[in-house]
């Protein structure tokens, strides 16, 4: 496979920095490809400055992109959201025609669950200081399934990717060295079954469970509201 990792971390020293050693170190080992764009040591400009513009920072990852057929976003979790950074890579790399407002000959916009970056698979890796349960569906910070709806779902599934489970690692304030070690076991594990593993069952916008104005039907997950509808149950 051809696997770019996008890395969303000021300091290689860190948890983050440890984690994509040894996930990059997996995956060659695994006798995959791997391209990375460390968005901090690459001096990333997250800023849109100008609508539309593709200048060629933004092409070379285009390129990285259209090379890879598997994406992984590495990031700590920064006020309950992704790092300004890797948020500005978003804002900047999916631009109208490649990221957003891509069309079928019939001028029909293509996207949640087809676009640009169709099969293309991708996984979430994030670390928060929050304890799990406070993570969790009736925890005080939101639950992190929610916090990343807008990174999984409204970003890599809406340009076409095929989003698989995150590997999120709580607690990363009380780390401990056996700790670290089961952590670094489940990214390896999951790193071995990258293409095999079950993706979440997001609803396709084409699927039929939407009408025209991008609605879920009356009797789909009727009666439901809350990010969860948009995942068949
Ligand atoms: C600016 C900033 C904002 C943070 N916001 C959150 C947050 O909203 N929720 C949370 O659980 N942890 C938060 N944290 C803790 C980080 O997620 C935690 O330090 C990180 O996952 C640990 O990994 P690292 O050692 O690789 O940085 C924040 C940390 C920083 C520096």
């Amino acid at each position: 496979m051809n696997v770019l990792w996008i890395y969303a971390h000021p300091d290689p020293e860190s948890l983050n920095g440890a984690l994509r050693d040894d996930g990059v170190a997996t995956l060659r080992e695994l006798g995959h490809d791997v391209r990375e764009s460390d968005l901090y040591a690459m001096r990333w400009n997250p800023v849109v400055d100008v609508i539309g513009a593709v200048p060629e920072d933004v092409r070379a990852e285009h390129r990285k992109l259209d090379w890879a057929d598997t994406v992984i976003v590495q990031f700590p979790l920064w006020w309950a959201d992704t790092p300004a950074i890797l948020k500005g890579w978003f804002d900047r790399v999916f631009v109208q025609g490649y990221g957003y407002d891509y069309r079928d000959e019939t001028g029909h916009p293509l996207r949640y669950g087809n676009g640009v970056l169709a099969g293309k698979r991708a996984m979430v890796i994030v670390t928060a200081g929050a304890q799990a349960d406070s993570l969790g569906p009736r925890g005080a910070h939101g639950s992190l399934d929610d916090l990343m709806f807008g990174v999984q779902h409204g970003t890599l599934f809406y340009t076409g990717m095929t989003v698989l489970p995150p590997l999120t690692v709580t607690g990363t304030n009380r780390m401990t060295p056996e700790r670290f070690d089961c952590v670094r076991e489940e990214l390896r594990k999951r790193l071995h079954s990258l293409e095999t593993a079950d993706p979440l069952p997001y609803r396709t916008q084409d699927g039929g469970d939407y009408d025209r104005r991008l609605v879920l039907r009356p009797d789909v997950a009727a009666g439901q509201a809350g990010y969860g509808i948009h995942l068949i149950a």
